[in-house]
């Protein structure tokens, strides 16, 4: 087993929840009006689609931005009493549904509920005269959710009830192509049950776990696992905090987010130097460069590479490698008030693992950060 890629690990996934990948990814923002700006301006999302009171949704405002295959839906409630605010209140702007495109909304959710998943919506057929979508929710971790979305017989530009953004500011992107993974935070002692709801309920496979032997740096410990669906193209990271010295960074996001939840989406790009420039000089923030010796030590980490270490160090790039290959990654800062979601920049150049030699450098930048905010 333990000799297994991560490519033929996945091949070991039960599929019968054939996924196709990310159909969209939804968060919940006080303000998305100004949320889908900040996207556009900062991260190069393209004007899409919007649902509101002028397309008839009485409830709330949701802005539907996309760049390569990667749609962000940005929603806000329309009132007090709309359980989005609530949502708001508790958890502050947050994802709340990872939804997975699928060929059956109805049969992914027979399969999933039948086997433990706690339903948030019950399937769904919605029409418009570009045709129908069918759908489903359970809840994952937390109040997240995954939903269901098959649009086999659907040609219009999101869902229906949607209709045309068409804005007058449409910047260029940034080279950011589709969702590699996201990941999830949760409590102390949830990530095995975790796991194991995504073997049992969603038919995925472990293929790479780290402990917290392998993930602490003086202070910061976490442990991980990733999960993934048969054919990678859906892959879940899982964390949970470790004993440390001090905090874990993993406990930080879970006091801010009050509960478990989507610690960091990773988008892949063709040309990491040039995608993080782009970013950089639109004003996202990402996390410090690690100190030169990382970069000293690079060739002999991960052998040769076919960029140009330089460019890599003046951004801050991290590289890593495993037996397929190697990734080059990239962290933001949060990207909002509270220290809890953040951004991953990533191109892979073979590897199908997620920087575990990274890790140290990324947890000390990110202590620096929990440092100024008092929280280490
Ligand atoms: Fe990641």
């Amino acid at each position: 087993m333990e000799t297994l890629t991560v490519s033929q690990k996945m091949t070991q996934a039960k599929d019968f929840l054939p996924i196709n990948g990310t159909d969209h990814i939804e968060l919940y923002v006080g303000n998305a009006k100004q949320a889908a700006h900040f996207y556009k301006t900062a991260f190069g999302f393209q004007s899409l689609a919007y649902a509101g009171p002028e397309t008839g949704v009485k409830d709330r405002a949701s802005y539907v931005l996309q760049q390569g295959k990667i749609r962000l839906v940005l929603t806000s409630p329309l009132n007090s009493k709309s359980a989005i605010t609530e949502h708001i209140k508790i958890h502050g702007d947050g994802v709340k549904i990872l939804a997975l495109w699928v060929d059956d909304a109805y049969k992914s959710f027979e399969e999933t509920v039948s086997r433990g998943a706690k339903v948030y919506m019950e399937p769904v057929t919605i029409k418009d005269s570009d045709g129908e979508v069918r759908m489903s929710g359970i809840y994952t971790y937390g109040e997240t959710v995954h939903l269901f979305v098959e649009r086999k017989n659907y040609t219009g530009l999101f869902l229906p009830g949607y209709k045309a953004w068409k804005s007058s500011y449409n910047p260029t992107d940034a080279g950011l192509l589709y969702i590699d993974h996201c990941v999830g935070n949760v409590g102390w002692g949830r990530m095995n049950p975790t796991i194991k709801w995504y073997e049992d309920v969603m038919g995925f496979v472990n293929i790479l776990s780290f402990d917290d032997k392998q993930i602490n740096t003086e202070y910061s410990a976490l442990m991980s696992k990733v999960m993934s669906n048969g054919n990678g193209y859906v892959k879940f990271p899982i964390n949970e905090p470790a004993e440390g010295k001090k905090k874990s960074q993993i406990e930080e996001y879970l006091d801010f987010y009050e509960g478990e939840g989507v610690q960091h989406i990773a988008v892949a790009t063709h040309d990491i130097v040039a995608t993080v420039k782009e970013l950089m000089s639109r004003g996202v923030e990402f996390l410090d460069a690690p100190p030169n010796a990382y970069y000293e030590d690079l060739p002999n980490r991960v052998g040769k590479i076919d960029e140009d270490i330089a460019p890599l160090q003046e951004l801050g790039i991290l590289v890593d490698c495993d037996e397929e290959g190697y990734l080059l990654q990239l962290f933001t800062k949060p990207v909002e008030d509270r220290p809890t979601l953040f951004f991953e920049i990533i191109q892979r150049k073979g590897a199908q693992s997620f920087g575990a030699g990274n890790f140290k450098a990324l947890f000390e930048s990110i202590e620096r950060e929990q440092a100024k905010r008092g929280n280490l």
